[in-house]
């Protein structure tokens, strides 16, 4: 850590204060303010947080301007080439990527967590088939501390270590379980001779008349899908997991936050609301007609998969995931006219200055979908996939949160800009107004 320091002035008065510079080991160095508020009476203020470390982490590294992602030092180029997603679950959760003892002793600990308790499939029962799988899994993840009580007391290291195994076992299956269910098929066990991403597809797409066994193909996109997606330091999901993980909230519940705060389409969401804007859009001819849309202020539409708070470069993991489209396509044999429509789309915005003066690129979510569509998956199932390979990154945030000696419950606090103190008017004696839809109409 820095012994730099950065000194603050009040124009008004001509008072100043000295605070510490927090030095990460690459990235950006933090003014330290958790004494401003105390020493100088005001607040910061930063919605959104574009500007806020709320943690010090070792475990995601990112450099929006060069496009770099890094898991525990590790590029994420490497890793989706050269590791499985259980080996970089090992790292994400325990800092290094695991040697060959290691990475057998954890695939079998999480091998032999994967089923869930029968009485959970009654909860998929009170859904309607038409519920969105994200519903599901919202009520389905937060229920498995109901079942869990002997893991529940974060205090205790070896209870922390058996909760984020059991998450990272078990949400592959409730997963599967919530695609069956929208199907109206049989939920399918898992089988402990099967690797992580042959024993989810295989959950996810065997029914009792026809076994499933996944290609090594379709298993290694899908890997490496869980691999891309498996965590990226303090977004939104994750940073609601560590708050909600602050106040000692167990696991469980802290990781149902995450899928709830995921779901939204400015972020996990994204990916399937990209492919029903594909789909939209429906031809290159239209593509004109959507980016003017997309830049009109005075229209909601943005361009789904495109933009990102801290990338202002090409998101690695969008430039992994379009150079997989081909290869995983025609190895499953697979034509998409999407995959050509999205190409096209990119080449066309990334010329249009609006998106290039604003830094707008591929994310994540732009070509993520179009796999997973040729991996067999309905488009209401694509954040859900996000979810599962995200909890391992949240469990491992969650996990360094909790072990830091030092950690707090987060509690922001806000500039107040409401009525000042009044009195409670006996009712006979308050305002007439017009009726609350009306102004409300009226702005
Ligand atoms: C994920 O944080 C993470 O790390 C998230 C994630 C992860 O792995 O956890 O990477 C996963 O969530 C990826 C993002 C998926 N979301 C989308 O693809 C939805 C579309 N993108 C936008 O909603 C937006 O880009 C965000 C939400 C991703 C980022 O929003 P910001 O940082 O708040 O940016 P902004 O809204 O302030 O935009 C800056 C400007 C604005 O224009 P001006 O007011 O300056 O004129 O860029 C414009 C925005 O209108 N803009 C877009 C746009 N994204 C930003 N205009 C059109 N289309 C877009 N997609």
């Amino acid at each position: 850590m820095s012994t730099d320091t950065f000194t603050l002035t009040d124009n008004q008065t001509g008072a100043s204060w000295t605070f510490p510079v927090v030095a990460g080991t690459q990235g950006p160095d933090a003014i330290d303010i958790r004494t401003l508020y105390a020493e100088t009476g005001y607040l910061t203020l930063d919605p959104g947080f574009s500007s806020t470390a709320s943690c010090a982490s070792a475990i995601t590294f990112i450099d929006g301007d060069k496009g770099i992602l890094q898991y525990r030092g590790y590029d994420i180029r490497d890793l989706a080439e050269h590791a499985t997603f259980l080996e970089v679950a090992y790292a994400l959760l325990y800092g290094d990527l695991p040697n060959l003892e290691e990475k057998r002793k954890f695939e079998k600990d999480i091998t032999h967590h994967t089923m869930v308790h029968e009485q959970i499939h009654s909860f998929f029962r009170g859904f309607r088939r038409d519920a969105h799988p994200m519903a599901v899994m919202c009520g389905v993840v937060g229920a498995l501390s109901a079942f869990y009580h002997d893991s529940l007391d974060i205090r205790d290291s070896r209870q922390r270590e058996i909760s984020a195994h059991r998450l990272i076992a078990k949400i592959p299956t409730l997963a599967a379980m919530s695609l069956k269910y929208m199907l109206g098929q049989p939920f399918v066990y898992p089988r402990n001779d099967l690797n992580y991403a042959e024993n989810f597809l295989r959950m996810c797409f065997s029914v009792p008349a026809e076994d499933y066994r996944a290609s090594a193909a379709m298993a290694r996109a899908m890997d490496k899908i869980l691999i891309l997606h498996a965590d990226h330091e303090q977004n939104a999901s994750t940073s609601t997991v560590r708050l909600a993980g602050s106040s000692q909230a167990n696991p469980f519940a802290c990781i149902a936050s995450g899928i709830a705060s995921l779901w939204g389409p400015a972020h996990g969401g994204a990916n399937q609301a990209v492919l029903n804007m594909l789909q939209e859009i429906g031809h290159v001819k239209n593509i004109s007609t959507f980016l003017a849309k997309a830049k009109d202020k005075d229209d909601p539409f943005r361009l789904m998969g495109f933009g990102h708070r801290v990338y202002k470069n090409y998101d690695p993991r969008a430039a992994v995931l379009k150079s997989s489209c081909d290869a995983v396509l025609d190895e499953l044999g697979v034509a998409d006219p999407l995959l050509d429509l999205a190409r096209e789309l990119e080449r066309i915005a990334l010329e249009d200055e609006y998106f290039i003066d604003r830094k707008l690129f591929p994310n994540v979510d732009f070509y993520s979908g179009i796999i997973l569509k040729a991996l067999g998956f309905p488009s209401e199932m694509f954040t859900v996939l996000f979810a599962v390979a995200r909890t391992v990154g949240w469990i491992s945030q969650w996990k360094e949160m909790v072990e830091q000696p030092d950690h707090r419950i987060g509690r922001p606090r806000q500039v107040y800009i409401g009525q000042t103190c009044r009195p409670v008017l006996p009712l006979a004696e308050r305002p007439q107004r017009k009726p609350q839809a009306i102004r409300q109409q009226e702005g």
